[in-house]
């Protein structure tokens, strides 16, 4: 970014305090309480997703980095779900959460807004604080560094307010800034778009929403806004004519990259928006030593952690809380919600994951369906068509082929067979099924929980299980097998003789059963040749 030709060149030292860390003396106030009318939405517009997180946190994050522990957010429409999202998000854990969280019961406008945040900062043992860095809630694209430059021009400026600015192609929807005609084209004040003229509409310099003010000024600041204006709201940014009128220095500071400035107020805008911090995403991750091949159809969400050289082929999505760890590979079209991973994990084509955990050098995959709360422990292997759902299954197990297994406790180096079905409901109550260390099942295997197989024990195929087995028993449950000499062969030549006969059935019929005509020609048939 650039700073405004308005303020003076003072060239002065960046203060360390402004690059990293929590800057002293400041609060912040993220402005949340707006419905968002355009999004055309039942849902409040900051809790709409942008990469899988709230809007609103984008905000909250960047002033929890840069304030610590003075940060308000101003809450009104579905202020109860607002208060949940921060709460419960990564950076702000319920109970330690260091957010404020002020009503704004009407909405009022956002000078309004700002101005229910003054008892928080009133209150309590610290000091009032010396500036205060206001952020609107549906600007997530803004970046940590450009507001702590924002904040440095403030500084070097002596400035009262200090606003951040874009030059767009597009200005409309957007409060323009308007500066003085001649000199140092100083900002004069903000002009909102319904309240512009056709002059003021042409201006392409658009006010991004965020802004660094003086404690001293803020509040009283507010304290004098009027709302005669097309919308009957109380500006926020009327504090910068106020500011200039007083004779206080305003300063801007206008973006390099206008992109990030970008206000979401409308599906469209919310669509660029997820464009931008998707590719900021992958950007990152790339940086971080991750293999993409094809990095524009991979979907990594805010929250999520990917490891060193781990390879992400076409059509990956990572969402929620996944953390993956170093040296994994994931072929095309994985999808993980709130899923660990950790290292050396190879996951092949077409898996769906949520809320499990998949340890070290464990394989799975393709075609498998982890719903939540499956453990799949160190190299062990899940694969062709198998679904889990709360199960663990233990240290070098293997689950290779079309399976279900829902919760159960399988302990080391088992092997389940292909066709293995845990039967865990018995259309009331969830039953479990436990299997104990080095236990083989054989193909088609049901268990009827609750029910245990002891350690060592072997199930022969096609048993249906509905006892416990001891430890180290053959399991088997089957009828006896019954063969019958020459059966086929006689069923065969009885069959050929009736299609003689009859020429109905033509030759290649699947059916083994003979019809009642048939059967009646062939009875006759016997009973001739024997005369
Ligand atoms: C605002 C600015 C405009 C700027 C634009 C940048 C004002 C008056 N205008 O306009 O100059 O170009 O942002 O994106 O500030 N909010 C409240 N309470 C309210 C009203 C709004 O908390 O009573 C919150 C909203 O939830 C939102 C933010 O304030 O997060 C901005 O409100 P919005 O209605 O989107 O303002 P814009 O019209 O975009
Ligand atoms: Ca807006």
């Amino acid at each position: 970014m650039r700073r405004s030709q308005a303020t003076a060149v003072s060239m002065v030292t960046k203060p360390v305090s402004h690059r990293q860390g929590k800057i002293a003396g400041l609060a912040v106030v993220v402005m949340a309480a707006g419905l968002g009318k355009r999004m055309c939405s039942k849902l409040g517009k900051v809790l709409h997703p942008v990469a899988g997180q709230a809007m609103v946190l984008y905000s909250v994050g960047l002033g929890l980095r840069v304030a610590g522990d003075r940060v308000a957010v101003v809450v009104g429409h579905q202020a109860d779900q607002v208060r949940h999202v921060i709460d419960h998000a990564p950076s702000g854990k319920s109970g330690s959460s260091p957010v404020a969280i002020v009503e704004q019961r009407e909405q009022l406008g956002t000078g309004h807004a700002v101005l229910q945040s003054r008892p928080v900062f009133a209150a309590g043992s610290q000091s009032a604080p010396s500036r205060y860095l206001i952020l609107n809630g549906d600007t997530p694209l803004l970046q940590e560094t450009t507001v702590r430059e924002l904040l440095r021009v403030h500084e070097a400026e002596s400035a009262t307010v200090t606003i951040l600015t874009a030059v767009l192609a597009d200005a409309s929807g957007y409060g323009r800034v308007v500066r003085a005609r001649s000199g140092e084209r100083a900002v004069s004040r903000i002009v909102e778009d319904r309240d512009a003229d056709a002059e003021e509409q042409a201006i392409r310099e658009i006010n991004v929403g965020t802004y660094v003010v003086d404690g001293e000024f803020l509040f009283n600041a507010l304290e004098q806004l009027d709302p005669s204006n097309a919308q009957g709201e109380y500006y926020l940014t009327d504090i910068i004519r106020l500011a200039e009128q007083s004779g206080k220095g305003v300063a801007a500071v206008v973006l390099d990259n206008p992109e990030e400035g970008l206000g979401v107020n409308t599906r469209r805008q919310l669509a660029e928006a997820e464009q931008v911090v998707r590719q900021q995403i992958r950007d990152r991750w790339l940086d971080a030593g991750v293999t993409m091949i094809d990095p524009s159809s991979v979907w990594i969400d805010a929250t999520v952690t990917v490891g060193k050289d781990t390879v992400l082929y076409p059509n990956v999505t990572l969402e929620g809380m996944t953390v993956i760890g170093e040296d994994c590979v994931l072929r095309s079209s994985v999808r993980l919600k709130d899923c660990t991973v950790g290292a050396g994990v190879e996951i092949l084509d077409h898996c769906v994951c949520a809320d499990s955990h998949i340890e070290d050098g464990a394989h799975v995959g393709p075609f498998v369906h982890l719903r939540p709360g499956v453990v799949v422990r160190k190299k062990a292997k899940v694969g062709n068509f198998v679904e889990m759902k709360k199960t663990d299954l233990g240290e070098g197990s293997k689950a290779n082929h079309l399976s279900y297994l829902g919760d159960a406790i399988i302990g080391k180096g088992v092997n389940i067979g292909a066709g293995t079905i845990t039967c865990n409901y018995d259309g009331v109550r969830k039953s479990q099924t436990v299997i104990g260390d080095g236990v083989f099942l054989g193909s088609d295997t049901q268990l009827i929980a609750p029910v245990t197989v002891g350690a060592g024990a072997i199930i022969a195929a096609g048993t249906t299980v509905t006892e416990d087995v001891p430890a180290d028993a053959l399991g088997i449950g089957r009828a006896p097998q019954v063969n019958r000499q020459g059966w086929a062969a006689r069923r065969r030549a009885l069959q050929t003789d009736a299609i003689r006969e009859t020429g109905h059935v033509k030759q290649d019929t699947k059916s083994t059963r003979l019809s009642k005509k048939q059967a009646s020609l062939f009875k006759s048939n016997q009973a001739k040749k024997r005369r």
